[in-house]
């Protein structure tokens, strides 16, 4: 009988590490578009092997829940992801970290139950500590991936919250959560330490939140995901589940390097991010409005003809082409452009949007290939050689203050060199900033050509035209 468990041990052990070779290879392929959809079946095999797998485990007595936790959480989250616009993505993935997080808090107290109940062998002294840290963490992530859904959604204002006190309390809370986690290993029969942790706990995931403006919550989304990564992680050693440990960590890397690389594009920290209660209700900063009077205004009958006359066009989209929902008419211009012999590329800024991948994802939805979307270091040098730049929605990923104005919010932030191309199209509503909330100097180029309006309505008409020229 034992032999035939070690054997049976053995094979779980070993499925689980080609699981988490499929998680490995998955994340790989996740590094670029062309392969990331190869990415996400290899990472769904690695789950389906580990879920397997755990579920042969032969201490479960009764699969009847376990089977119908997996068809109703199965019909869930293939209903939502099938319905969720590709705007909405930031609170999906805030939804989905946030249970994350929940279910290992959940998973580590009925663990803490099980070690402590009738007849049950105590838990070690690590074990409590990975359970504290499970909690702690699980529960952090859920609750302030909640309030970042809240703010995304505008359920909750998204101007940062912020009072008097605020960073002193958070220390208070984190030293208590600590002194009570000691308790709790000096004497692990007291479960009131327990609850007390998760309170508290719900409180820092809740304070840690609230300061953050709406714009910057894919940034705290991203670190959120790291955290529910890190309390799995914990979890797999409450659990002795190597997988679980291993994909934890997986997420919990993964996240905090996407966070850095967001924090890096926006030459800010990730200190000024968390604590610096950047941005307001409309996302848009202090709102420094330009003048009008300065600059050269546009229709779509005139933009027709400089399109007409181009021969290369750098497309530059941004928050505005999102908002606008622009991705399927600016790529029948695109087409349409090409038919005529000129050469169009897009620019894609690493933090043109508000999340990681933004512009990538939308573009891709409109079907425009992915071999013509260039990244900001790929296509840079390519400006100064480009008849026209057509920047639509785009603003502070523009802003040449960034390169020049060392008093400017966004000065450091790397740029597309937009303002070095022969002649630049810029399409938004107003001169009002974007998310930094900033003049664009751009705006008042002799080169610069302003076409006032919604990017999906401007576009449609300029398709319009061409079609009619
Ligand atoms: P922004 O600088 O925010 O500018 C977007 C512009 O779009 C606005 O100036 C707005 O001007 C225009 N706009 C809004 N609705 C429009 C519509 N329907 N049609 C046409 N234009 C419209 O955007 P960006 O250049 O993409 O820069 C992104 C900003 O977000 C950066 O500051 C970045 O640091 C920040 N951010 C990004 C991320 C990620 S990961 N992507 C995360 C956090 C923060 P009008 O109102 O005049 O139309």
């Amino acid at each position: 009988m034992s032999e035939t468990l070690n054997t049976q041990q053995i094979i779980i052990y070993f499925v689980y590490l080609i699981a988490s070779f499929f998680f490995i290879l998955g994340l790989k392929k996740l590094g670029s578009p062309k392969t990331a959809r190869r990415g996400n079946q290899y990472a769904m095999i690695g789950m389906l092997l580990a879920i397997v797998m755990t579920l042969l485990n032969e201490e479960i007595l009764e699969y009847t829940y376990i089977i119908a936790g997996l068809i109703i959480g199965g019909a869930i989250g293939m209903l939502v992801a099938k319905k969720v616009q590709m705007t909405s993505m930031p609170e999906m993935v805030a939804l989905f970290n946030g249970f994350g997080g929940g279910s290992s808090t959940f998973v580590a107290y009925s663990e803490y139950m099980r070690d402590t109940g009738v007849g049950s062998v105590p838990p070690t002294t690590d074990i409590t500590i990975s359970i504290v840290l499970s909690v702690l963490i699980g529960t952090v992530t859920f609750f302030g991936s909640l309030v970042a859904f809240a703010k995304l959604q505008g359920i909750l204002r998204g101007a940062p919250i912020t009072f008097k006190g605020q960073q002193a309390l958070n220390a208070l809370g984190l030293i208590a959560v600590v002194v009570l986690g000691a308790m709790l290993t000096g004497d692990y029969t007291q479960e009131q330490y327990l609850v007390a942790i998760i309170a508290i706990s719900t409180l820092l995931g809740v304070l840690a939140v609230i300061p953050i403006g709406g714009a910057d919550m894919p940034v705290v989304i991203s670190l959120l995901n790291s955290y529910s990564g890190l309390a799995a992680a914990a979890t797999g050693f409450v659990l002795s589940n190597n997988v679980l440990i291993i994909s934890g960590a997986l997420v919990g890397a993964s996240g905090i390097i996407l966070t850095k690389i967001m924090c890096k594009a926006m030459n800010r920290s990730l200190a000024n991010v968390l604590f610096a209660a950047v941005g307001t209700d409309d996302s848009t900063g202090t709102s420094t409005r330009g003048d009008r009077s300065r600059v050269t205004e546009y229709t779509p009958e005139d933009a027709a003809m400089v399109f007409d006359s181009a021969s290369s066009i750098l497309i530059v989209p941004g928050y505005g082409l999102a908002v606008a929902q622009a991705q399927h008419i600016v790529h029948e211009l695109a087409t349409l452009l090409q038919d005529r012999n000129i050469k169009v590329r897009y620019a894609i800024h690493p933090v043109a949007g508000r999340m990681p991948g933004h512009m990538n994802v939308l573009l891709a939805e409109a079907n425009v290939p992915y071999d013509l979307l260039l990244e900001m270091d790929e296509i840079n040098e390519e400006f100064q050689n480009t008849d026209l730049a057509l920047v639509l929605g785009a603003n502070d990923v523009v802003n040449p203050s960034a390169r020049t104005d060392k008093s400017s919010p966004l000065y450091g932030m790397p740029i597309l060199n937009v303002d070095m191309a022969r002649s630049v199209m810029i399409v938004k509503r107003s001169l009002s900033p974007g998310f930094a909330g900033v003049d664009n100097p751009l705006f008042y180029d002799d080169k610069t050509m302003m076409l006032f309006g919604d990017a999906k309505e401007m576009i449609t008409a300029v398709v319009k035209e061409l079609k009619e020229s």
